[in-house]
């Protein structure tokens, strides 16, 4: 430090006595203050720390050496006293400082890192219910309303209650409408398939329960079919089953016509067709007037102003047999409803396969 006083001692500066002392002492004080408020970052702050109460080199050390230490008897005691008091009033104040930069500090990162609570926040696109579980829902819940309780089953399957419990046994022509998925068995080993349509569900139930019997079964079911607009290899069934003492044909009809009504709305009319499943006997094929044009004929209905929803008919006897029912006592109806197709006619959804394609476009309009 050039023009450093506390280079020298005090006696090479001059000084002899104690108002000598005091003056430089206040000289020096005088030049940390202006030093302290030239600077006034937190390194600035080191930098001026270690100038001043450095332990080898700093200002305070060097006092104590060059003034202090060599001081004359007489004057020991005054530079001694001021030089604590120096020490004092420099500590002080760097400490003071020091807290001053720390606030400083925290108050800019605080600022920095302010939530503005305003701010609107992400909105996340909300999911919806995918449109076959709408229709599953919405059917489930129509026939819950009529008193039926909804039943699950295994997906997998054995040929018995696929088929020869429903009346299809084996080389019967039917078996071939149902193109079957064949399970690797282990040879020696019961087949397995999977399940063509819900419909074992039907044996399954009676065999556990007397009648009355009254159930729907939602489920998955899966065919060699090859996927184009109106088919899958894997597609949603809904199979009813009604059993009981006194079951008439007018019943299944006022079920139908209930059913169709609540799903397609007030003014669709409904008709029964002739058709055949081995497991029902008559067996109907349920049209309804189309909902497109309102019965007047177009494309989707192909100017028949009629669409067809699906089969059903009365439990044929020859399955009662299966479950030991008497035939002679029960009557009961049945039906299956293909649930990717009763969506696609109330929303005239044109490709089956768009609801396995998961495009969020298509699934939107359903939400
Ligand atoms: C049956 O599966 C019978 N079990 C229905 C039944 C139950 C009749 C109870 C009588 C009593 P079917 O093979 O027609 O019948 O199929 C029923 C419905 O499944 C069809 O009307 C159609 O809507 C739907 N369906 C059939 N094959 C496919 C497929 N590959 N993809 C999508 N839906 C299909």
């Amino acid at each position: 430090m050039t023009n450093d006083p506390t280079a020298k001692t005090l006696a090479e500066l001059g000084v002899a006595d104690a108002s000598g002392v005091v003056r430089l002492f206040t000289d020096v004080r005088n030049r940390f203050t202006s030093e302290l408020e030239a600077k006034q970052s937190a390194n600035d702050w080191e930098e001026l720390r270690g100038a001043w109460v450095g332990r080898k080199s700093g200002m305070l050390t060097r006092i104590t050496d060059n003034w202090l230490k060599p001081a004359k008897p007489e004057l020991k005691r005054t530079v001694g006293q001021a030089l604590n008091e120096l020490k004092a009033h420099v500590e002080a104040a760097l400490e003071s400082r020091r807290a001053t930069i720390e606030a400083a500090v925290d108050i800019a990162a605080l600022a920095r890192e302010r939530e503005d609570l305003s701010l609107p926040g992400v909105v996340r696109p909300l999911g919806s219910r995918h449109p076959l579980r709408q229709t599953l829902d919405e059917i489930e819940g129509i026939f819950l309303s009529l008193g039926y309780s909804v039943v699950a089953g295994p997906e997998m399957e054995t040929p018995y209650y696929n088929f020869e419990a429903l009346n299809i046994p084996e080389h019967h022509p039917a078996r071939d409408n149902m193109d079957t998925f064949y399970m690797a068995t282990p040879p020696g080993s019961a087949p397995l398939l999977l399940r063509t349509h819900t419909s074992p569900m039907q044996v399954r139930t009676m065999e556990k329960h007397q009648p009355p019997v009254r159930i729907i079964v939602p489920g998955k079911v899966y065919r060699r079919d090859n996927p184009d607009a109106t088919h899958g290899f894997m597609f949603h069934q809904i199979e009813g089953l009604a059993v009981d003492t006194d079951i008439t044909f007018c019943d299944f009809k006022g079920t139908v016509e209930y059913f169709v009504r609540e799903f397609l709305g007030p003014n669709v009319k409904t008709r029964l067709r002739p058709s055949y499943f081995p497991f029902t006997e008559p067996s109907v094929e349920v049209d309804a007037t189309c909902v497109f044009c309102g019965g007047r004929g177009c494309n989707v209905c192909k100017q028949s102003g009629w669409i067809e929803l699906f089969g059903a008919g009365m439990v044929d006897p020859a399955v009662y047999g299966f479950v030991k029912y008497d035939a002679k006592k029960l009557s009961g109806f049945a039906f299956g409803l293909g649930v990717e197709r009763l969506t696609q006619l109330k929303y005239n959804i044109n490709d089956l396969q768009l609801y396995f394609q998961n495009d969020v476009r298509f699934l939107r309009q359903f939400s």
